[in-house]
C-alpha cells in the first residue's frame, strides 16, 4: 500500500521533470478571471487580497485555507468561498518540478534524502500548515515513519532550510508599524493569528507573562525577540493607548 503511493508520487515527479522546462511557476499578481472580484471583495479587509501569492498548494490544502480563514473571520455566502476556492486551486496549484528551490545550507541534503519518494519540491505545500519549526519537525517525524532514511545532521540541516525558506509567509497585518511586528507576526501569528491583540491593554508585565505562557504551548522565542515583542505589544497594546 505505503509502495504504491510512493511509487505513484514518483510517477507524478518523473513527469513533471519532463515538463520542467515549459514551467512557468505560480503568477506573480493576481491572474484574471470571472472569479478574481469576488476573492478581492471578499478576501481583503484584514490583509491584501494578494496574500495567496507565493503559496503553491494541492486542492485540498486550498479547502482548509478557507476553512481557516472563515475561522478567522471572513465572512460571505458559501458558494462565493467555492468559487474562490476554484480560482486559487486554477491558478495557485502545486505542479511538482515547478518550484524554484532557493539556494543555501540543507539544500543539498534536502534533495537527496527527500528526493526518493517525491519531488522534494513539495515542500512548498508547507504540508497544508505555515511551515513553522516545530511544525516541519513533525513534517519530517512522519517522513521518517514512512521510510525516509538520512542522519541527525542531514536532518538539522533540512530542518533549518524548510524554517528559513519556506515557514510562514508573513502577511501585511493591520497591527500598526513599528519594531518588533514581523516577530509577533510570525512567531504568534501561526498558531492564532494577530487579530487576538486588537482591543487589548495590558501592562508590560501581564504581556511579559503572556508570552510565557506561549512559550509554554510552543511558541519559539529567543530572549530578544521577547524583549522586542513585549515593547512593542506595551507600546500599542498597553494600559495607556487607545488603538483598538
Ligand atoms: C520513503 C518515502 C518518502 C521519503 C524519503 C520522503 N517522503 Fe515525504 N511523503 C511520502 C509520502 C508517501 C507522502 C504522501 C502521504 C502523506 O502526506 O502522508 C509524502 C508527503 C510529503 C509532504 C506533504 C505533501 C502533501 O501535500 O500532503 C511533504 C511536505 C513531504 N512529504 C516532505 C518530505 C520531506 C521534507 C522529506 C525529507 C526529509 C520527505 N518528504 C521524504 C513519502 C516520503
Ligand atoms: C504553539 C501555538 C501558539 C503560539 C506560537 C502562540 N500562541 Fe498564543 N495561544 C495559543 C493557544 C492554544 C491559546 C489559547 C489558550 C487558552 O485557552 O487560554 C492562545 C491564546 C493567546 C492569547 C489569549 C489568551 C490570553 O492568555 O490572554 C493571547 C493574548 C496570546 N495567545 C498571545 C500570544 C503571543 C503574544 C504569542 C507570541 C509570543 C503567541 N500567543 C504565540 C497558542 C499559541
Ligand atoms: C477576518 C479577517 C480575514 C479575512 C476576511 C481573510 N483572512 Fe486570510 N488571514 C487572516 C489572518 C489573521 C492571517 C494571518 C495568519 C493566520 O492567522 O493564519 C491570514 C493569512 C492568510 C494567508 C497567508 C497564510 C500563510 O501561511 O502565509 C492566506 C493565503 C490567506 N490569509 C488567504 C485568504 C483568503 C483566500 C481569504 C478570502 C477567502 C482571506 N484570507 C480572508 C485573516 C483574514
Amino acid at each position: 500500500m505505503k509502495l504504491t503511493i510512493c511509487l505513484t508520487l514518483l510517477g507524478v515527479g518523473a513527469l513533471s521533470l519532463l515538463n520542467t522546462a515549459r514551467a512557468e511557476g505560480p503568477p506573480q499578481t493576481l491572474p484574471d478571471g470571472p472569479e478574481k472580484p469576488l476573492l478581492v471583495a471578499m478576501c481583503s479587509g484584514c490583509h491584501p487580497a494578494e496574500a495567496v501569492l507565493g503559496h503553491q498548494n494541492p486542492p485540498k490544502y486550498w479547502d482548509k485555507e478557507i476553512e481557516h480563514m472563515i475561522d478567522r473571520g471572513a465572512k460571505g455566502k458559501p458558494e462565493d468561498f467555492e468559487k474562490i476556492a476554484a480560482y486559487l486551486k486554477r491558478n495557485f496549484a502545486y505542479v511538482p518540478g515547478t518550484v524554484n528551490l532557493p539556494d543555501g545550507p540543507g539544500k543539498a541534503e534536502l534533495i537527496e534524502v527527500c528526493s526518493k519518494c517525491h519531488n522534494p519540491d513539495i515542500v512548498v505545500t508547507r504540508d497544508g500548515q505555515e511551515g513553522l519549526r516545530t511544525q516541519w519537525a513533525s513534517t519530517i517525524e512522519r517522513m521518517i515513519r514512512k521510510g525516509a532514511k538520512g542522519t541527525d545532521k542531514q536532518y538539522d540541516l533540512i530542518e533549518d532550510y524548510l524554517t528559513a525558506n519556506f515557514d510562514f509567509i508573513p502577511v501585511p497585518s493591520y497591527l500598526p508599524e513599528g519594531p518588533g511586528k514581523k516577530v509577533l507576526e510570525k512567531e504568534c501569528g501561526g498558531c492564532h493569528g494577530v487579530a487576538l491583540f486588537l482591543g487589548r491593554h495590558e501592562s508590560r508585565d501581564a504581556w511579559g507573562r503572556t508570552i510565557e505562557n506561549m512559550i509554554g504551548r510552543g511558541a519559539r522565542v529567543t530572549p530578544a525577540d521577547m524583549e522586542l515583542m513585549a515593547d512593542y505589544l506595551t507600546k500599542f497594546y498597553g494600559p495607556d493607548n487607545l488603538i483598538r
